[in-house]
């Protein structure tokens, strides 16, 4: 890497900075070693990060095939999916109903989206860019316009997978808890959708990264897969960075969005630790089972590693800063550093509960520093009224 670092160094501005993604696009495939899992992540891979499908400006269409999975007889085959239901059928609620009539100033400092401390200023100084007060305050609106962004995105992957998922799994209790997920991601994309629209004005394109984990899952025709892909590291890591926002933000029609967001995530996690549980423990060899662990562990890597808001870099700083430095200011301000800790408080204990954390697969988290996180709570443990409760 250091080498090729060198190497981009030496062109210009732009040409730099395509070639610098190459770089990365390569280094990730590079990373996976399971040649399975290489064929599950590759072709999304090459769709997403070098041809950049998410970011062409028209719709994407992706092959979906998965079987639909009928039973006629109507089992009662879940006691703890059936509960679920129910709590989801009394959790529904109206997105018509948050208090939209609020006055929404990105810039106002007396009531900011995210604290001054996500990025930090004083390195972006040391690399040269110095922004007065006003500016950090746009940057920081682009910062939290992007995370919207994504979430919303990744509300889209979560509506469509849940849909999937609803027809192809074998639990008659699971399609009726999904009948309920399908409205609450659709009330997701509702919400995310117009607080973006109405009160930040800004949409960004999605992270080719995500684009790779939702291809890649869309176009998987195993439910298992769609499911850990979703439920498991997509969602677990939005319901982290869900609770960063609404810890730390002071806008209240986000705090209040938020809030109940959060509480309908909390049930689809725990749906997804049911279900796969039981599948990984009694329906696949142990193989099968092996190869999921190993996409899991690529896909927590790219989303480590990878979330790192290159789209705003693109936008502010393509010329003043390199990629290198830019990923060193992500990963090193204190807002950010928050912001992928608690995504990772919340998910690795679920692959645990999951099965997906063999003593085979415990060295590899430890090199990437995730194992600190391996003694949580699963999201089979706790209530969305406990993990609101749990970020005060
Ligand atoms: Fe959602
Ligand atoms: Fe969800």
């Amino acid at each position: 890497m250091m080498f090729n670092e060198r190497l981009v160094n030496l062109l210009p501005g732009r040409m730099r900075n395509q070639v610098a993604q190459w770089f990365e696009a390569a280094e990730i495939f590079g990373e996976m070693r399971d040649p399975k899992v290489l064929a599950a992540i590759g072709p999304a891979g090459v769709r997403g990060l070098l041809l950049q499908r998410g970011k062409q400006g028209v719709p994407t269409q992706m092959p979906a095939a998965h079987q639909a999975h009928f039973d006629w007889r109507y089992p009662h085959d879940n006691a703890e999916m059936a509960s679920l239901y129910r709590r989801a059928k009394e959790g529904q609620w109206n997105g018509d109903s948050l208090p939209w009539h609020t006055d929404v100033d990105p810039f106002n400092p007396e009531v900011p989206l995210i604290p001054a401390d996500f990025i930090d200023t004083a390195k972006l100084a040391s690399f040269g860019v110095r922004l007065d007060a006003r500016e950090e305050l746009r940057l920081r609106y682009s910062l939290t316009a992007w995370m919207l962004s994504q979430f919303l995105h990744g509300e889209q992957g979560a509506l469509f997978a849940a849909a999937q998922v609803t027809e192809a799994v074998q639990f008659f209790d699971g399609k009726m808890y999904g009948s309920t997920q399908v409205m609450d991601e659709g009330r997701h994309v509702e919400v995310f959708h117009r607080y973006i629209d109405t009160k930040l004005n800004k949409l960004y394109q999605i992270n080719d990264n995500l684009y790779v984990v939702i291809d890649s899952l869309m176009t998987d025709g195993r439910w298992d897969m769609k499911f850990l892909g979703m439920q498991i590291m997509v969602e677990g890591l939005a319901l982290g960075a869900f609770g960063v926002i609404y810890k730390q933000t002071k806008e209240p029609l986000l705090k209040e969005l938020l809030r109940n967001v959060i509480q309908d995530e909390a049930r689809h996690v725990h749906y997804g630790v049911v279900a796969l549980r039981e599948q990984f423990r009694d329906h696949l060899t142990e193989r099968e089972r092996s190869e999921r662990e190993d996409w899991a562990y690529e896909v927590a890597l790219l989303m480590r590693n990878r979330f790192m808001a290159f789209e705003v870099y693109d936008e502010w700083f393509a010329h003043r800063l390199t990629r290198a430095q830019w990923r060193e200011l992500v990963s090193t301000s204190p807002g950010m550093m928050d912001f992928r800790h608690v995504m990772f408080v919340r998910l690795i204990p679920n692959l645990r509960e999951i099965g997906l954390m063999s003593p085979r697969i415990v060295p590899h988290y430890e090199r990437a520093g995730l194992m600190r996180y391996y003694h949580g709570r699963s999201a089979d443990q706790l209530t969305g009224e406990q993990l609101l409760a749990d970020l005060h």
